[in-house]
């Protein structure tokens, strides 16, 4: 696929506005993207859930710069402070987006960001933050190129995005996106993520996820540390071809809503996740005693009420409990009452399944 479509036209309107701000949520993949090679590109399609209340909130200022040099000109603000240690990682984002977002050397950026979740909740807010980041300069684009058609702000939007965080180009739209080439998933891209495009069984509708803050520690392996890990490991090239034929399993468990399928499919995804991560070299184990008494007593729960509840987890120690909507007061309950006590400082965060950044 080439990427020639988001080199942009000649840019025919001046810039009017001086800021620009969007929310863009979290996701929580079903089928995990581990394993990436060349720019961003997943060795694997993944899927998820975008989410509703986890989301990054982005205000991106700019002023015409009166000299300019080489260097990139920005400043990262969260939650009103001053954070030059996230500006490197910004730094190396507009290297990679330059060519695509000619302006972003004309401009001296400020960017103020807040994460609806705490920062210190081991939740990344990286897809968040940077898709909410890539909305804002596509916007500023589409100011100079009227004539975009809200496709292609789309598409670009995601694949700037993936340039940041690859997980980050799923979070633009909802309620499931698809990220990476599937021979069954019509328009699905390794270059962008897409809307899942085919029908959904009602049981799925407004899906609820409780996020359990299991550990709030920096993670011992940034995904791209966890990422690079897949190159030369053993498990790889069968992984990644397990990713695509769960992938085409969850094509029919998502029409006809057969909830045990997709319990037994979402659990094992993310159990493969982490035995990856246990198989490599070096090896990590990014669970934590909690989360799998988390696991044990979801199990136990399951077995017991015969409630679909299942779990899935991310690289880290937090734990994902996702149910249908119906059973949301009992599964509450279940969490205050049995599982609250294995997260750190008691804490968890209901959310549901979202549609997607919205502009503010
Ligand atoms: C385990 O999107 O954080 O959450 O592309 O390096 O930014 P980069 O990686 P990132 O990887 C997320 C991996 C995951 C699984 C998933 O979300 O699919």
């Amino acid at each position: 696929m080439t990427t020639t479509k988001f080199h942009p036209e000649v840019y025919t309107q001046a810039l009017t506005s001086k800021s620009v701000s969007y929310a863009s949520p979290s996701n929580i993949a079903l089928i995990k993207y581990w394993g990436k090679h060349g720019v961003q590109i997943p060795k694997n399609p993944s899927i998820s859930f975008t989410l509703d209340t986890c989301k990054t909130t982005t205000k991106l200022s700019y002023i015409k710069r009166e000299e300019i040099n080489d260097e990139y000109e920005l400043k990262v603000i969260l939650d009103g402070k001053h954070k030059p240690g996230f500006e490197p990682k910004i730094h190396q984002f507009f290297g990679r987006i330059e060519s695509y977002l000619t302006f972003v050397k004309d401009y001296a950026f400020t960017i103020e960001t807040s994460n609806s979740f705490p920062h210190s909740s081991g939740i990344a807010s990286s897809a968040s933050g940077l898709s909410a980041l890539a909305l804002c300069l596509m916007e500023m684009e589409r100011e100079m190129q009227p004539e975009m058609t809200f496709k292609h702000f789309n598409q670009k939007a995601s694949f700037i995005a993936r340039l940041g965080s690859g997980s980050g180009c799923r979070s633009l739209e909802g309620p499931l996106v698809v990220w990476g080439e599937h021979a069954e998933i019509k328009g699905s891209s390794d270059m962008y993520g897409v809307q899942y495009p085919y029908e959904v069984h009602p049981v799925f509708d407004n899906y609820q996820d409780a996020i359990l803050l299991v550990d709030k520690g920096e993670k011992p392996v940034s995904s791209t540390v966890g990422h690079n890990l897949m190159h030369n490991h053993a498990y790889a090239a069968s992984r990644f071809e397990q990713a695509v034929v769960n992938l085409s399993s969850l094509i029919s468990i998502l029409e006809t809503g057969d909830l045990d399928a997709f319990v037994r499919l979402v659990e094992s995804e993310a159990l493969t996740l982490h035995a990856m991560m246990l198989t490599s070299n070096p090896y990590f184990i990014l669970m934590k005693p909690n989360t799998l008494q988390i696991i044990d007593e979801i199990w136990e729960y399951r077995r017991e009420t015969g409630i679909p509840v299942c779990f899935t987890l991310d690289a880290g120690a937090n734990v994902h409990v996702l149910f249908p909507d119906k059973d949301k007061e009992q599964v509450h309950e279940f969490i205050k009452n049995d599982l609250s006590k294995y997260c750190q400082d008691n804490r968890y965060i209901f959310d549901s399944v979202g549609s997607g950044a919205i502009k503010l």
